[in-house]
């Protein structure tokens, strides 16, 4: 079976990477972390990061069993580049609590009708309802980032995104819902390589798309896009958690850690849940950075 984009990801690795990109995957062994500015060197060690997940994974069931019981409702919104790591953190929250009551929603690009609406309208038709958890793989931020990098919407249409954007969350926020918004930040090297797998692994195949191959010559465009939309998008009631995602073992520990210990569910045990990697995950001070 042909591939979608055969060869398209490795023909950019060969031909028009940055050298320091190309060098930093050449030369990397599997477990080590290529984004300079990473505070560690390589990956955690699986061994660490299973004992980890492992005690996460009991409370992540218990503040499903109090969201259940309380009614309480909870959205959790994913950002980042393409290969970020979005739906594998999604997938670790997610892997022992009821599907009834952990939702994804992964919405498509808008369809005719929907392109008439207020943009936040087929968002909040996925809201969580009492004693739903709802996980957004990717969301209203599309206006932010993806659409201005594409030429997918308007400029004018993106300045009216930032105006109501605080408000939105505002009424999300005063309504009871526990809103979380947590920014993925790959680095350039880390993408790429991820990119490279996906393209060589046909199980992975599949989380390919031409927005990735076409958005690879688009780097700097999408960080002016990703800066701006933190600096416009972050507030006192809708704060962005940001997590740097080259080790996607200590990111994923990390989201789950801050919606738990943010979280006031029954028998909750913030011993166990452990402190929040401060290295990599902070506001959005840690973007760039
Ligand atoms: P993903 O990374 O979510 O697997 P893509 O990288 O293909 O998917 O696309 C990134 C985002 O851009 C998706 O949320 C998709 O719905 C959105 N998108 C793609 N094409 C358009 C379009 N023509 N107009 C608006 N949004 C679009
Ligand atoms: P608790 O003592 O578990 O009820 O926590 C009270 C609040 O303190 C929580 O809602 C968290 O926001 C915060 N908190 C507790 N432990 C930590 C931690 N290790 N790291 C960050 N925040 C924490
Ligand atoms: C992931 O790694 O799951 C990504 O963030 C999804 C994507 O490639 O767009």
């Amino acid at each position: 079976m042909p591939l979608p984009f055969d060869g398209a990801i490795s023909a950019f690795y060969d031909n028009d990477a940055p050298k320091e990109v190309r060098d930093a995957i050449a030369k990397a062994d599997k477990d080590d972390v290529l984004d300079q500015g990473y505070p560690y060197d390589q990956q955690m060690k699986r061994k660490e990061y299973e004992r980890d997940m492992d005690a996460l994974q009991i409370e992540l069931v218990k503040l499903q069993a109090w969201v259940k019981e309380t009614g309480e409702r909870v959205a959790i919104v994913f950002e980042g580049r393409d290969a970020a790591g979005k739906g594998g953190t999604i997938s670790r929250f997610r892997m022992n609590l009821n599907p009834r009551g952990a939702r994804v929603v992964a919405l498509s690009k808008p369809t005719e009708t929907e392109a008439t609406q207020w943009y936040f309208q087929r968002y909040i038709d996925h809201l969580p309802a009492g004693g739903e958890i709802v996980f957004f793989d990717r969301s209203w931020y599309n206006r932010g980032v993806v659409e201005h990098v594409f030429g997918f919407c308007e400029p004018e249409q993106r300045a009216h995104f930032f105006t109501q954007t605080p408000d939105f969350e505002r009424m999300l926020v005063d309504e009871g819902i526990h809103l979380f918004k947590f920014w993925l930040n790959v680095g350039r090297a880390e993408q790429l390589r991820r990119f490279l797998k996906r393209e060589s692994d046909p199980l992975k195949q599949w989380k390919l798309s031409w927005i990735d191959v076409e958005g690879l010559k688009k780097w700097d465009a999408y960080s002016e896009a990703i800066a701006e939309t933190l600096k416009r998008s972050h507030s006192d009631a809708a704060p962005w958690t940001v997590i740097k995602t080259d080790d996607k073992k200590r990111a994923r520990l990390a989201a789950i850690r801050h919606v738990l210990h943010s979280l006031d569910y029954a028998r909750k045990d913030a011993k166990t849940i452990g402190e929040i990697d401060g290295k990599i995950c902070g506001g959005p001070e840690i973007w760039g950075a």
